[in-house]
């Protein structure tokens, strides 16, 4: 008869285990912790609670990304003097990922100080029109390209007057850039509180820099494929957004939600892979004064992306961090307002019946979704060896998608910063944009 030890504890009992062995089990240590033990010693067990993909990994730099990683990615991390010998991308230590959504909660619970650099900027950005060669705006409402200026060179006072640009127009393009990832984390740390997650992989030697690499994530078990890229933006509920394709705005379930987020891509495939934004200062324009009026004031759930376990009923299933933010909100920069909701993470309206929250908020995806003329596609064109294209966007005031159309035939690389900013708030006299612009408001009579 054989003996096996569960878990090594003072006291233990011993059960007769279905193949008639003898089992010693722990009989003085809670249920929680010994699930926690046991997720945590076992690699195979996904840890990253994701539904997407499924990392079972016990940390640190991977030897098989790099050598899926693009050269010119390469290049770009290795001249900024990091070190990605021993891997890239680098998955932090299995030991630092929360298993249980009380530990979620915790993380950046507490308020930070924020400062919005846009709020005391130029409004006529004279600093950063002035260096630039052309100032490019892709539509009429959003979206605009700075040309001929270099993002690791930008002053201070060019910076605040970046943050204004992106706080006015939702998201600011700049190609042909030559943007070391630490110059790139310098950049977002001017911004807000750098966001860094414990779930996703980074480049190698410096959190904060989130690496967006879809091939990466389909050789680690992605299911993202070109019938089912775009299911969840038909039902999140029942479908997940593979490789964040359905249409969201990035960590609203934070205390402090994300402000600016920066990606920059230094591989793009020769054609396909574009990015969509759609504006909430649009969406809420779109909307009849009366509606303005029964939204404004509302608030709604917003849910993490990553789930977690309940220590009270470990067994009960997927949690997700559940957080408190204004419907509409007031952009501190622009003083605007902006719908703040998006079809991936916001759950429901406080206050209205669920039947009736489903509703309103359906509608609210959709118009965000729909309105063609609230929203910028960006071509991410290959630029000359050693260069990327940067995007900067206002997760306050807007959503976004991938396309994936190129469907990973090509690399698409690229490195991410977020920074976190204000608690959100609800002015009641703050003012629309086109209401703050002096444009016409469509009446319904
Ligand atoms: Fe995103």
């Amino acid at each position: 008869m054989k003996t096996s030890k569960y878990i090594m504890a003072a006291k233990t009992e011993t059960v007769q285990g279905h193949n008639n062995e003898t089992l010693e089990v722990v009989n003085d240590i809670p249920i929680d912790k010994q699930i926690e033990e046991l997720i945590r010693s076992h690699k195979e067990l996904s840890i990253t609670r994701s539904s997407i993909v499924k990392f079972n990994y016990t940390g640190g730099a991977d030897p098989e990304g790099l050598k899926l990683l693009p050269e010119s990615s390469r290049r770009r991390i290795e001249e900024d003097g990091l070190d990605v010998s021993q891997g890239y991308p680098e998955i932090p230590p299995r030991s630092e990922i929360p298993i249980f959504v009380d530990e979620a909660y915790a993380i950046r619970a507490e308020d930070a100080p924020f400062v919005e650099r846009g709020k005391n900027a130029d409004p006529e950005k004279k600093a950063l029109f002035g260096a630039a060669k052309e100032v490019i705006h892709l539509t009429k409402n959003v979206g605009t390209e700075i040309v001929g200026l270099q993002l690791a060179d930008l002053t201070d006072q060019q910076k605040d007057e970046l943050a204004l640009l992106v706080a006015e127009r939702v998201v600011v393009f700049f190609r042909d850039q030559k943007l070391p990832p630490t110059k790139q984390h310098e950049l977002g740390k001017y911004l807000g509180n750098i966001e860094y997650h414990a779930q996703v992989p980074h480049v190698t030697g410096l959190p904060g820099a989130t690496v967006i690499w879809n091939d990466y994530l389909n050789k680690k078990g992605s299911k993202l494929n070109y019938a089912n890229a775009n299911l969840a933006n038909w039902d999140v509920l029942r479908n997940p957004g593979y490789g964040n394709q359905v249409w969201h705005t990035d960590l609203v379930h934070e205390h402090q939600p994300a402000g600016y987020t920066h990606l920059h891509l230094d591989a793009v495939p020769s054609t396909g892979g574009d990015t969509i934004w759609a504006s909430g200062y649009g969406a809420y324009d779109k909307l009849s004064d009366e509606f303005k009026k029964f939204l404004d004031g509302k608030k709604a759930v917003f849910l993490s992306a990553h789930t977690y376990l309940d220590r009270n009923d470990p067994l009960g299933g997927p949690k997700r961090v559940e957080r408190i933010h204004p419907l509409v909100r007031t952009h501190p920069a622009t003083g605007w307002k902006s719908l703040f909701v998006n079809r991936g993470l916001t759950k429901r309206i406080i206050g209205v019946s669920p039947v009736e929250s489903d509703l309103i908020l359906n509608y609210l995806f959709d118009v965000y979704e729909k309105n063609a003329d609230i929203q910028v596609r960006f071509k991410w064109t290959p630029t000359k060896q050693g260069y990327g294209t940067s995007a900067i966007w206002d997760n306050r005031i807007s959503q976004h998608r991938a396309v994936w159309d190129h469907e990973g035939e090509e690399p698409r690389h690229g490195t991410r910063v977020t920074s976190l900013a204000e608690i959100p708030f609800f002015d009641p006299e703050s003012k629309s944009q086109r209401e703050a612009l002096g444009k016409p408001i469509h009446k319904w009579d």
